[in-house]
């Protein structure tokens, strides 16, 4: 089956981004010139994806209006005969159908992913998390939407993880199908212990799952800070039935911390048309001789 739905969660509060994170959602902060969830939304679009939630809650409206049409901008770009801008502006407003739902208390992830339930119906759907911004020639959406169409099964983008930092994020017992593919029989959220590591493969922003998850999701308790999580809810799928993993191409920018955004502001400023050659110079007559 096809997958033509895809949920972003864009809820969470933040706190590792804080004080810029007080009043603009971390989705809205930019890489050079576009927003975070910009590029989310285009990666889900170039992977096929027609129709988008964003689970947004209090304060999260800049996400609404940044995705909606702005006559007067509009107007005044073309009076002013800034074309090129206009048309960009006008196909923001265009990418796709993107709706909203707000999650009242921020209970998780699983619990976002839980309030997508009747957008989703009884389809398979990606999601997408809003902090994860990933680039490459072929969409990392795409890369596990194919899998999840050969396989039949829930896929979760999978990256090996530098061994000190295991304990922060999920830890996934695979087994090799094919190149960048495997068969996942097992999780875990954050491990404590080195008993609990079942390998370094970790569950890096985006997974595909089937729509029985909701059924998994609408019992699962609060794990791992108290917060109901989707690994949770995954376990029992793999436990189930398995889930495949795809160690996907391209750079994942973690748009959650500090080093992740500033890290995604210079790869994409290198290359951007009007700032690589006056970024070039600075970094190596002002930056270099420094380090
Ligand atoms: P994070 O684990 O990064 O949590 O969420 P957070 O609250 O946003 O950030 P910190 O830890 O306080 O800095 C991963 C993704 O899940 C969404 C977030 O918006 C992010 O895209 N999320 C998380 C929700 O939508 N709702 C939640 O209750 C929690």
């Amino acid at each position: 089956m096809k997958v033509r739905k895809a949920v972003i969660p864009a809820a969470g509060l933040g706190t590792r981004v804080l004080p810029a994170t007080k009043s603009i959602p971390k989705e809205m902060l930019p890489i050079v010139d576009k927003p975070a969830i910009q590029y989310i939304v285009e990666e889900a679009v170039a992977s096929g994806i027609e129709d988008i939630l964003i689970i947004t809650n209090r304060g999260k409206s800049p996400l609404e209006d940044h995705f909606d049409h702005t006559p007067e901008l509009e107007e005044r770009l073309l009076s002013s005969g800034k074309q090129a801008l206009y048309e960009e502006m006008v196909a923001i407003s265009k990418l796709a159908n993107i709706q909203y739902v707000r999650q009242k208390e921020t209970k998780g992830l699983g619990h976002a992913v839980l309030c997508a339930k009747s957008f989703v119906g009884n389809e398979p759907f990606a999601v997408l998390y809003g902090d994860d911004v990933i680039l490459g020639k072929d969409p990392a959406t795409a890369q596990l939407c194919r899998a999840y169409e050969q396989y039949g099964l829930g896929v979760c983008g999978i990256k090996e993880v530098p061994h000190e930092d295991i304990q922060k994020y999920s830890t996934l017992k695979v087994s090799p199908l094919q190149e960048r593919l495997y068969k996942v029989t097992d999780m875990a959220e954050k491990p404590q212990t080195p008993q609990e590591v079942l390998s370094y493969f970790s569950i890096l922003g985006r997974v595909v799952l089937p729509a029985k998850i909701f059924d998994i999701l609408e019992n699962t308790k609060p794990g791992a800070g108290n917060e109901i999580q989707l690994t949770d809810a995954m376990k029992e799928l793999c436990l189930k039935e398995g889930m495949i993993g795809v160690d996907y191409t391209g750079t994942r920018y973690d748009m959650g911390n500090k080093l992740g955004i500033l890290k995604a502001i210079i790869d994409v400023g290198l290359v951007h048309p009007e700032v690589k050659d006056g970024l070039k110079a600075y970094l190596k007559e002002e930056i270099l001789p420094k380090l």
